[in-house]
């Protein structure tokens, strides 16, 4: 129990809210998925669909999310169930709460290799290695079964700690400090990235946008890359929402966490992509990107050991603030719909968490048919890469998709306005929110469904 007399909590301040919303959105997302994807889909025209995403899609939905949340004090599930009480809407809070499971099965893992990475880094094991070592080392450790599935047991035992602490206390306390840290140490590994000889091609990779080369696949990646960066989609920031205090400006919260999160989101690009072609590597590698590209820069760099620990910790507490918010979804559920109490609701999310990251573990080499699940146009995919693909793209555009129409035309942006109101009266903007929940994102990720469904070899 807590001030609120019941199981629910609330931020403390704006600023509370602010560093916990964008310790939610800042995490793998940003400096792992990010460049990996971006590799993947030939750097700058993804980056400009990325960015254009954020703006014009991404920054109303975010809005809308937290509006809904704020005004029903509920997860997503409720939150459908109080403003379309007995219709089918509840069906979509029951996806979020899905993909809650479905994220934080392989979010889990690859923050365990923080871990890992942590130990690694501190204890030398890189410093001697050149560039094929450090991938050799990389592929030995996540093929591993009994480190993988122990590090992502161990991450996912933290953040349940985190979490039966409650919002306050638990979420808001750690986003607070640390995430001022990992800018700083990103900012220096910028300037390493960008001064290393041959480093030009990977800034003209980042910035010279390649049009011809940008597949129907890779807009549609791009857009679920940035619901996935801001956890947006499968309602965390309802759930998020759902704790912050009516005389907070949900607006001008929304701009700080976005800027915040696409601010990371670029450092760790112009910090990856640099090195990377500065070290002859392949911009295509996938998940293991940044643990490849990254020790190769700590071992090229001034007291490198103790920068490159220092960024594994933080990485490893930055995906932590991340994975509660993506836990909490599927806790929220337990502790509102079930009247579960906190501590059974954790319980079961994280443990449902653990189990279903299992697969996604043993899918980097440890077993071979979990490692090898299916090729998709060519490019092969492991349990691991496919549920970041349904879960981390997939479901996310729809549950968005689903809040815009929502908000746009069922509960109406006559009551969003008036919520948004309450802690921000003047709400200036009403006219282009109305515009961009209505009309724009809804028809923007519509068409592109559409296209893609017609095209299907636009995914070639
Ligand atoms: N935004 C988080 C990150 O970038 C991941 C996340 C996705 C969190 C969806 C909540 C919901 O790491």
């Amino acid at each position: 129990m807590n001030a609120n007399g019941s199981e629910r909590g609330l931020w403390s301040s704006k600023m509370g809210f602010i560093l916990a919303g964008a310790g939610s959105a800042i995490g793998l997302g940003n400096i792992w998925r990010f460049p990996a994807v971006a590799g993947q889909n030939g750097g700058a025209a993804f980056i400009a669909i990325y960015l254009a995403s954020i703006v014009l899609v991404c920054l109303s939905v975010m809005i809308a999310e937290l509006s809904l949340g704020r005004h029903t004090q509920k997860n997503p599930v409720g939150m459908y169930n109080t403003l379309a009480p007995g219709s089918k809407w509840k069906y979509l809070g029951l996806l979020g709460v899905l993909t809650g499971w479905g994220i934080s099965s392989f979010y889990s893992v690859v923050a365990g290799w923080t871990l890992g990475y942590i130990v690694k880094t501190a204890t030398g094991v890189f410093s001697t290695l050149d560039s094929d070592q450090i991938t050799q080392e990389f592929l030995n450790f996540v093929s591993n079964p009994v480190a993988a599935i122990g590090f992502h047991a161990a991450f996912m035992a933290i953040t349940m700690l985190i979490l039966f602490g409650g919002v306050r206390a638990g979420i808001e306390r750690w986003s607070k400090i640390l995430m001022p840290i990992l800018l700083g140490i990103l900012v220096l590994l910028v300037i390493r990235s960008v001064t290393l000889p041959g480093a030009e091609k990977g800034l003209a990779f980042l910035m010279q946008p390649k049009w011809d080369e940008l597949t129907g696949r890779g807009v549609l990646a791009a857009v679920g890359q940035a619901f996935f960066s801001l956890s947006l989609g499968m309602g965390t920031m309802i759930t998020y929402g759902s704790y912050l205090a009516k005389k907070e400006n949900i607006v001008s919260s929304a701009v700080w966490i976005a800027s915040l999160d696409t601010l990371i989101a670029l450092l760790a690009g112009l910090a990856i992509f640099p090195a990377l072609f500065a070290m002859n590597l392949e911009p295509t590698i996938g998940a293991g990107l940044i643990f490849i590209v990254l020790p190769n820069i700590f071992n090229k760099i001034f007291l490198g050991q103790l920068f490159g620990t220092g960024f594994f910790v933080l990485l490893g507490i930055a995906a932590v603030t991340s994975l509660i918010s993506i836990v909490e979804v599927p806790a929220a559920y337990f502790i509102d719909e079930r009247k579960w109490s906190r501590k059974k609701a954790v319980w079961v999310s994280g443990i449902g968490a653990f189990i279903a990251g299992l697969p996604a573990a043993l899918s980097l080499g440890a077993v071979d048919w979990l490692t090898n699940l299916m090729t998709i146009e060519g490019r092969n995919y492991g349990f691991l890469d496919l549920m970041n693909l349904l879960f981390g793209q997939y479901s996310l555009i729809i549950g968005s998709l689903g809040v815009a129409v929502f908000v746009g035309w069922k509960w109406g942006t006559a009551n969003a306005n008036s919520e948004i109101r309450e802690g921000n009266p003047d709400f200036k903007q009403a006219k282009t929110f109305g515009f961009f929940i209505r009309f724009f994102a809804p028809i923007a990720i519509t068409g592109l469904l559409i296209y893609l469904l017609l095209n299907p070899n636009a995914f070639a």
